[in-house]
Parts: C-alpha cells; structure tokens; sequence
C-alpha cells in the first residue's frame, strides 16, 4: 500500500526547501512555510477547509470527582464554513464564536475514533470556545489514590496523549499533522502543584494557580498535564527533575548525564529548540517508560536503578526533541519516523556519553526485541504489521505500534549511513531537521527527500522499498554486533557444561550484559539451578526493573515458586506496559500461570491505565471487568 497519505499542497516543495537553518526558534517559527496537509484516517478533523493555530485552555481539576471542567478557545485558520473537532467522552457545555454569540455545532456519532464536533464558522469566523467536562472514562488521564504515590499522602493525577488519546481530555483537531501553540491556566488544589509540556512553575503558588506557554507549534498528542505534590531539583543550566519528595533528590542523581546528553544531541544535529530540557518522574503506574511531553519528559520510575544504567531513556526522549516533536509523524502510519529516527539518535548520543562499546549492547539487544516481535507477528498473521509504513486504518494506532517502527527503522538509518559514510549522514540528518522544523512528514515526502538529497548526490543504488512496504528485515540490513556478547555467551556456556554460577567470570558486567544472560538461559532449568543462580547473582532482589523482570520471566517459564511473592508485588506495583505485557504472556503459558495471572490481575487492574488494561485485557480474554468464562 502506498501513497495513503492524500497531500495537499499548500506551498510547494521548493519553497519548503528554500527554508535555510535558523538559529532562533521564535524567528524560524514565523518563516516556517505553510504546512502540508494530510489526510489522517484516526482524525475527525478537516485541516483543508479549517484548522487550529493556538489553543487557549483554561480548566480546572477536581482531584475528589476526577474531572477537569472548562474551556478551550481556539484561534483558528483556513476557508472552509465549518471546522471540526476530535472529541471522546467529552460533555460539551456550550460553543460560542469570537464575539461570544452561540454557535451552531452537532457532535456525531462515536466510534472508536471518538465523536467529531462540527461547529459552523459563519462569515469567516476565526475564533470558536468550547465549553466542556471529562468524563469518568477518559483515557488520557490517571487518577492515582495516594496510596497509589510515592509519598502516600495526596492523590496524583498525569496525561497521556499518545496517540489519539488527547481527544477524552480536550476537544481538539487530534491529529499529529495539525500544530498549534498554547497557552494555559489551570486550577488545581493548593497543596498540589501543575506542570504541563510548556513552561513550568518550579514551586507552588498560593492560590493553586498555575499558567503555561508552549510558544512553538506541537500536534495534540503532546499536550500534556501532571498534578501532584511535586518537588523541582534542578541538575543543569537548562535541566532539572520534577518528582515526589521523596524521589526527587534520587531522580536527580540518577539523571545527571542528562546535562551532556544535550550537549551531544546539539553537537550532532543542531540547536535544541524548546528552551529548557526537564523531567517529571511519574507513579510506577504510568504506562510506559517515557514520553517525549515537549520541555518536559514524562518518565517511570522503573528507570531509576541507583546505577544510572537505565538512562537510555532519557536519550531517547531528549533525542524525540529533534525528531517527533520537530519533525512529527503526519500520520500514526508514518510513525516510525518517530521511533525509528530516535532509536538511530537515542544510540548516536549514548555512544558519545557512555562509548560505542555500551551502546553495541544495547543495540543488539533491541534487534533480539525486534526479532521476537517479527515472529509473533508474522506467527499471528499480522505480516504486514513489520513494513516500515503501516496501515492503521479501521484500527487503533495504539494496535500497530511495536519494536518494528523502533528497531527496524533505526537499522534502515544504520544501514544508509554505511552506505555513505557518517559524515555526509550527519550532514543529511542535521539539514533535514532544519529543513523541516516544526513541519510533519510523511513517509513519501521523506523518501522523496531521501533520494534527492542523499540517495542520487552519491549515486547510492539503494532498494528503500523493500524497507518501507516489505517484511522484515531485508537482506542488506546492517545490523550492530558485541564483542561484549561474546564473552557473555562463553560464560554462559560454562555454566551450561557445569561450572557453578559462582564460578562464572561476571565481576565487570553491567546491565547489559546480565540482560543478555538472562535472555540466553536455558529454556528449561532445575529449581536447584535456578536457586544456584539466585544465590550467586541476587537477581531478586534487583532493584534494576529490567534484569528483575527478565528474571521473572525465567522463573515463570520454569515455575519456580521462591519467585511468585516477588512477581505479585511486582504486578500489583508497576504499570509499565513493557514489563506487564512479557510477564502475563508467560503466565498464560500454562494452566497454573493462567490462575496465576487472573488472580494478580484482578486486584492489579484497577492500579493499571487506561492503555496497559486494554493490552491486558486483550491478552487475558478479560471482559466486561470480568475474566473469561472458562475460568
Ligand atoms: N513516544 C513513545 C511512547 C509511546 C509510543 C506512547 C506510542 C504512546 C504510543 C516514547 O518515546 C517511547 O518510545 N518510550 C519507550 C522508551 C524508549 C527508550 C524505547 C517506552 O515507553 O518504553
Ligand atoms: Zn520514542
């Protein structure tokens, strides 16, 4: 399938080419020419007859009801009589136009994409508020019991946009190819501080008040929001850490390369655009293990090891800055413009923090990642779910997102970058960021790109169609390799030949090379082996999420019960989809686990989001809050 992407061109690509580099966002802004418009099949929105340009929002949150209630005015662009808005869940109070008259609006019927509000713009109209409450069911937002928090004392609310889930918080054009800037004012109660992906308080106002800016045009799904009893530390000149008390001073310490983390990524592909680079560290329910919120990061806790040997992360959020939050997928099937171009950046900037030999590692164990989805995917007939480009059309996003944007696409950067060498990438990198700043892409506008300013100049024979619409990786892929792997294996094979795990050669490993190890353990073992293993290496009292999981799941595969209290806790604890989703699989896999599975799931439900009880409800056949019938 190609070409899904209808565009239409506002301006042509000449004009957008002639768009030279600016180094200050602000002037560089007002240059950008108009978009691109693209049709986007998980959007209500018509960009072609009207679209947003600025959002005023102003709302206040009851922590007690667990509803926001207020208003969004909207400033808006384009020739079309009527503008239409995503909507899910949302009750609309009023639309009224610029001049506070009411408007004429009809809400539609809802599908999975939500109900679109149609709202009329007679005589030229730019201006629309919308007055509107959320309902119990909106997706985007988690509201956390204390008990539920790190310091047990007040409750905690986050967002999560991605990928069409802003709609259930806010009525607006939900799609990643429409930009907006935003100012905002929210209530919230006065023991509790507000911070949003905009510019941030660093402490708490008297009156529970907080107002924010995002300057520079971002799609929906990155308008973000956490309330909670938040602490700010700082770390650099321009970074700093957003986190619970009791948090904050150790998310400090753990993120303290985040400082030259920055520098890296601007030395490599330009100035960073947003001003200030934080990040909030969220309850352990929060589903995933970041989110590249613009000026602020929202991350797990699950990262905090107390080795600084899981911020990673932080790079590939950071490295988001340049793509996705700048140069934006324009529609979710074009999402491993995202992923993909980050992974590649995200390893580019950790081999200049932490070395090549660090970021080998942990390279290859994501083609493992990207190796094990295939599989399932092409064993579940979802062979078309491993292209580049995707069709999500009829589905949720959320449903085709996997290692294959992240990982394969990445190894497409890695596989053109020998092809012509690291310094012409780099230079066709940084010039792509700057040609298309705060712009989105579509697949096609960039292959397009590709073979124009890189592919042709250096006289590159290149299939980039059997990345982009074929399976699985093609046979030229260039794929990273670990001389550090290779010692673990020959350890791993002694103890396979019956060396005691005590005996083992492991004193300079790091995280990944025990992630490795615990991937590459037989698929069958003794409890006194696993035991022997436990003993020498304490993997269950890991406070690393990654090794205590992998761990987990050998126990599980071999039912090995000293585990199970751990494995509770862990479920009833953590909501990081990436851990749940490997856990409960593993479970499934036998009767036992099965009992096993539904018993922690359902006291863990009710603490998981919106996002990871989808997944999980799925995998666990669990309906209507209930598990399956059978059991
Ligand atoms: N943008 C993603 C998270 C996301 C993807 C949210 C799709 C909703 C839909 C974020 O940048 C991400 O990739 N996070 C990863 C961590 C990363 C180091 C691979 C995660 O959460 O595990
Ligand atoms: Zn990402």
């Amino acid at each position: 399938m190609t070409a899904q992407s209808l565009s239409f061109l506002l301006c042509g690509v000449a004009c957008l080419t002639a768009c030279s580099p600016a180094p200050d966002a602000d002037q560089e802004q007002a240059r950008q020419p108009q978009p691109i418009l693209t049709m986007d099949h998980h959007s209500h929105a018509r960009p072609d007859e009207a679209r947003i340009t600025h959002l005023d929002l102003d709302v206040s949150v009851d922590m007690v009801a667990k509803r926001i209630t207020g208003s969004a005015r909207y400033d808006i662009e384009g020739t079309g009589d009527r503008i239409i808005f995503d909507t899910d869940g949302l009750r609309i109070d009023s639309v009224t136009l610029g001049d506070g008259s009411e408007a004429e609006y009809v809400l539609g019927d809802s599908t999975f994409l939500g109900r679109p509000l149609t709202v009329m713009l007679p005589n030229g109209e730019k201006r629309v508020s919308i007055a509107y409450s959320t309902s119990a069911g909106a997706r985007a937002l988690q509201w956390l019991r204390p008990e539920q928090t790190a310091d047990r004392t007040h409750p905690f609310l986050f967002t999560q946009g991605q990928a069409i889930l802003t709609r259930t918080w806010i009525p607006v054009q939900d799609s990643p190819g429409i930009r907006f800037t935003y100012n905002a004012t929210v209530r919230v109660p006065k023991e509790l501080m507000a911070v949003m992906s905009a510019t941030n308080p660093t402490k708490r106002s008297a009156d529970g008040s907080y107002t924010f800016k995002q300057e520079r045009a971002i799609p929906a799904y990155l308008i973000a929001l956490a309330v909670g009893d938040l602490e700010f530390a700082p770390i650099g000149e321009r970074t700093g850490v957003y986190a619970e008390r009791s948090v904050v001073k150790k998310a400090a310490w753990e993120f303290a390369d985040v400082e030259r983390m920055l520098e890296s990524a601007e030395a490599l592909y330009g100035p960073y655009r947003w001003g200030r680079y934080d990040l909030i560290v969220l309850p352990p329910s929060f589903p995933f293990g970041g989110m590249e919120n613009p000026c602020l990061t929202f991350a797990t806790p699950t990262i905090i090891a107390g080795d600084r040997s899981l911020t990673a992360l932080v790079a590939h959020e950071l490295a988001h800055s340049w793509s996705g939050n700048l140069v934006t997928n324009a529609t979710w099937d074009d999402f491993w413009l995202n992923e993909g171009f980050t992974v590649y950046f995200e390893h580019r900037i950790c081999e200049l923090v932490y070395g090549p030999e660090r970021t080998a590692m942990q390279a290859v164990l994501g083609i493992q990642d990207l190796r094990a989805t295939m599989e399932h995917l092409e064993a579940d007939g979802h062979a078309a779910d491993t292209h580049l480009r995707l069709d999500l059309e009829g589905r949720n996003p959320d449903d085709g997102m996997n290692e294959v944007a992240y990982e394969k696409g990445c190894a497409l950067l890695r596989t053109l970058e020998s092809r012509v060498g690291r310094p012409v990438f780099d230079g066709f990198l940084r010039d792509y960021f700057d040609t298309f700043a705060f712009q989105s892409m579509t697949t096609d506008r960039f292959v397009e790109h590709l073979r124009n300013k890189l592919l042709d100049p250096n006289k590159i024979e290149f299939d980039i169609a059997a990345w982009i619409d074929g399976p699985g990786l093609p046979a030229d892929a260039v794929l990273p390799e670990s001389d550090r792997f290779a010692m673990v294996d020959a350890e791993l094979a002694h103890w396979m030949s019956g060396t005691p795990a005590a005996d083992l050669k492991t004193t300079d490993w790091g995280t990944f090379e025990w992630m490795h190890f615990l991937r590459h353990l037989p698929k069958s073992m003794t409890d006194a082996q696993m035991t022997q293993l436990d003993a020498a290496f304490h993997f269950s009292d890991s406070g690393n999420a990654e090794l205590l999981v992998a761990w987990l799941e050998n126990c599980i595969r071999n039912d090995h019960d000293e585990a199970y209290a751990q494995l509770d806790s862990f479920l009833n604890r953590v909501g990081r989809r990436k851990y749940l989703v490997p856990l409960y699989t593993a479970l499934i896999d036998t009767e036992k686990g099965r009992l096993t599975a539904q018993t922690i799931y359902r006291t863990a439900r009710p603490n998981y989001h919106a996002v990871s009880v989808r997944t999980l409800d799925d995998l666990l056949a669990w309906k209507d809050n209930k598990p399956p019938a059978t059991f």
